[in-house]
């Protein structure tokens, strides 16, 4: 926490607004808009995964349509599409920032096409805090009048050619979740490009209540919106953003610093006009038993680190379905690995950490 987080909590007690509505989530919502670049028009949610789902179907998801999926991210990115009962198609990554590949996002656009249907989405993620290939993935988009869904839950605060991330996508999305750059212990935003669809995301996320004085639905509902009281800790959280990219760079830049001469350590460097928020810091290893000699030595001094992100592909609950992979994230997901990445490390903490990795290269 920053420290100005407890005012707004103690405002939202003090005004009686202990709702899933009141000027804590007003607020919350204009300072997000702001640090986007005022352009947006936001809607705090009580998930990223709720906004996701609420993205597709505000899209026209629904039953039996297909969408494509980055395949290296979390589950989160992929399980509101089962939600709709729609069917996820996995495109693997590229190399260049580990997010889903142009290459294969058009070949496998095209062969869906030839097998009959045209995917009704894109879920595109910024992983690990690093934008994707912005440009190349908006002109695929555009030519086949596809929509997308920006994936930003682990990308607050990064951008590309200044612009920030959230902003790019049909409809973007975001997560406070406890684990994020920032958080309001759980909670998520969806980013919407008019105020009509923010103010539909708003509707299906109250319960799809009609005008009308009594309890009126003409659509089922969800109940997805962000409290009041929650919506303050992110206001005091939005107060210290850039300190947590700041203090996340950091940590990225020290490991860098320390480990970037071994051959053996590989890092995931920004792109011409790419910042990245450094959510993790994350390294190759030259083979999936140096990566687990290294995890396992640090687990042993009770440092956690962890593989990266398992491949929907390869999930079991996901097998199933079609993929368009080359194998790029199953080979990120066998050697690479999050190292110890919070805003609070200390010197002490990082010197440790490296000295640890240091004896088993
Ligand atoms: C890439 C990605 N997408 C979506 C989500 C879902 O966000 P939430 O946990 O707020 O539902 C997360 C994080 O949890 C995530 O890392």
């Amino acid at each position: 926490m920053g420290g100005g987080e407890q005012k707004y909590v103690q405002e939202a007690f003090d005004t009686n607004w202990v709702a899933p509505l009141g000027p804590n989530v007003d607020n919350f919502e204009k300072s997000i808009n702001l640090f986007l670049g005022g352009s947006s028009n936001v809607a705090a949610l009580s998930s990223g995964t709720a906004a996701i789902h609420l993205a597709l179907e505000l899209l026209g998801v629904t039953k039996d349509d297909e969408v494509i999926c980055q395949s290296f991210t979390f589950s989160a990115s992929a399980n509101p599409i089962m939600y709709l009962g729609a069917t996820p198609i996995f495109v693997d990554s590229e190399k260049d920032t580990w997010n889903i590949s142009p290459k294969l996002l058009e070949e496998s656009i095209k062969d869906r096409i030839a097998k009959g249907k045209k995917p009704k989405a894109i879920v595109a993620v910024h992983l690990y805090g690093m934008p994707y290939k912005v440009e190349e993935i908006a002109q695929i988009s555009e030519k086949y009048g596809i929509p997308v869904v920006e994936d930003s839950a682990e990308a607050l605060g990064s951008s590309f050619k200044n612009k920030k991330c959230g902003t790019f996508g049909a409809i973007g999305i975001l997560s406070f979740n406890g684990n994020k750059i920032i958080t309001t212990s759980g909670g998520g935003a969806l980013i919407a490009k008019d105020e009509a669809t923010k103010n539909k995301a708003v509707f299906l996320a109250t319960q799809a209540r009609d005008d009308a004085p009594h309890y009126q639905h003409s659509s089922v509902g969800y109940n997805y919106r962000m409290s009041n009281i929650l919506a303050g800790i992110g206001r005091g959280q939005m107060e210290v953003l850039q300190d947590r990219v700041n203090q996340r760079r950091f940590n990225y830049n020290f490991y860098k610093k320390r480990l970037d001469h071994f051959p053996e350590i590989e890092f995931l460097e920004e792109q011409d006009g790419y910042y990245s928020n450094r959510w993790l810091t994350c390294v190759l290893m030259p083979s999936f038993a140096i990566r687990e000699k290294i995890r396992l030595a640090l687990l042993e001094e009770n440092v956690e680190s962890r593989p990266l992100w398992k491949p929907m592909h390869l999930q079991p609950v996901f097998a199933e379905f079609p993929n368009y992979s080359d194998g790029t994230s199953e080979d990120l997901f066998n050697r690479g690995l999050c190292l110890p990445s919070g805003s609070n490390l200390s010197q002490n903490d990082l010197e440790r950490i490296v000295a640890l990795i240091l004896t088993k290269i």
